[in-house]
């Protein structure tokens, strides 16, 4: 087990001024193989995989300076959403960050102002806590390294920020690295963790997919019935638990394959067996809900509709709403963007969809 359990990580005298400001711009990912399923501290039932994404991502700012009074207790913090100051936000992250105490203790000692914002609209439908809470954590992990130089090693630094990114929300330890990360344990990738995400190296992802497209399909922007925390704990219940916790490793395997060797159909066949089964756990739980819209299943068959007519690669996934992700290669845009743009955004919210594509993971900014 790894533990950032550090006492040491205390300011001294001639750091008690320490003050400054740290910003970090990290996106947003879409998982291949689904993380559905958790124990213990935010630690995965299945490993998962997923592409980290380019135009989705969130900036956040850190501004730390000395406490004006040094005997206040607890956390010293403020925080900003969009420029407003966001008081539900900030009881979340206040207390995530007292959970952090033990790893970070220099926190107690400093009054954070956050201003974070996303490069989405906040009714886009899309996920934020993966790339909120991986800006979060790189922030905190560039802090420790500014105030104590502990983390002077690359891979060291990204293993602590996947780490604690984690712990915020699961799936945003994947949004640490470039292209395409691993969460958990898998027999096929040597040092995978399910601590911690790793990145997929040079020869385990094809070149293909360097740049691959994601088009989401905004088919409604209305929050989520259920939360993924809600949907997690759904699980543990769950009939087909066991099944499934099997399917996804035999699904990583797949999935690893396909990405070390530009296999798109078994990609897409992996694709979009998970994002179905994803939300099948979720009708099948106790109590059942639906996630997808009406116009979700018809963007589904159009889809596949198409692959067959024109034997273009283009499959799908979901995350946990009704919004389809449009996943292809760059080669092939032309004739794909414009089916997406006739056939497709008519189903969408004001007919809106968003282009991202795989990226090259965070940057301090
Ligand atoms: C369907 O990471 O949002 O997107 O750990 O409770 O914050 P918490 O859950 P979260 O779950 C994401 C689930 C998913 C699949 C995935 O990203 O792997």
């Amino acid at each position: 087990m790894t533990d950032y359990t550090n006492h040491r990580l205390i300011l001294g005298e001639e750091k008690s001024q320490a003050k400054g400001e740290i910003i970090w711009r990290s996106p947003s990912n879409i998982a291949l193989v689904k993380y559905w399923g958790k124990y213990g501290q935010q630690l995965p039932r299945n490993p998962s995989v997923s592409f980290t994404l380019s135009n989705a991502f969130t900036d956040t700012l850190l501004e730390y300076k000395p406490k004006s009074d040094s005997s206040e207790e607890g956390i010293g913090l403020e925080f900003f959403f969009g420029g407003q100051k966001n008081d539900a936000f900030e009881d979340r992250i206040r207390k995530f960050l007292e959970s952090l105490l033990p790893t970070f203790p220099f926190l107690k000692q400093l009054h954070i102002t956050l201003r974070s914002g996303n490069s989405f609209p906040h009714s886009a439908g899309i996920a934020s806590s993966a790339s909120a809470m991986s800006a979060l954590a790189l922030c905190l992990c560039s802090l420790e390294d500014r105030l104590f130089g502990t983390l002077q090693q690359d891979e060291e630094f990204d293993k602590k920020a996947s780490y604690i990114a984690r712990l915020g929300s699961g799936s945003a330890c994947r949004s640490i690295y470039p292209v395409a990360a691993v969460w958990g344990k898998t027999s096929t990738l040597d040092n995978s963790s399910n601590e911690y995400a790793v990145p997929l190296l040079e020869d385990q992802i094809h070149p293909i997919f360097k740049d691959y497209l994601d088009d989401i399909l905004i088919i409604a922007s209305s929050t989520k019935k259920v939360s993924s925390t809600a949907g997690h704990a759904l699980m543990d219940n769950h009939s087909f638990a066991e099944a499934r916790y099997q399917q996804a490793n035999r699904n990583m395997d797949r999935m690893l394959k396909a990405l070390a060797t530009g296999d798109l159909d078994l990609f897409g066949w992996v694709a979009e067996e998970e994002a179905m089964t994803l939300h099948a756990l979720m009708m099948s739980s106790h109590p059942s809900y639906v996630l997808l819209q009406p116009n979700t299943l018809t963007a589904i068959e159009k889809v596949r509709d198409f692959r067959k007519q024109t034997q273009l690669p283009l499959y799908f996934t979901l995350d946990a709403g009704p919004n389809l992700h449009l996943l292809y290669p760059m080669e092939h845009v032309a004739e794909i963007r414009g089916f997406v743009m006739q056939e497709l955004s008519p189903l969408c919210e004001n007919n809106k969809f968003l282009d991202d594509h795989v990226g090259q993971g965070p940057q301090e900014i």
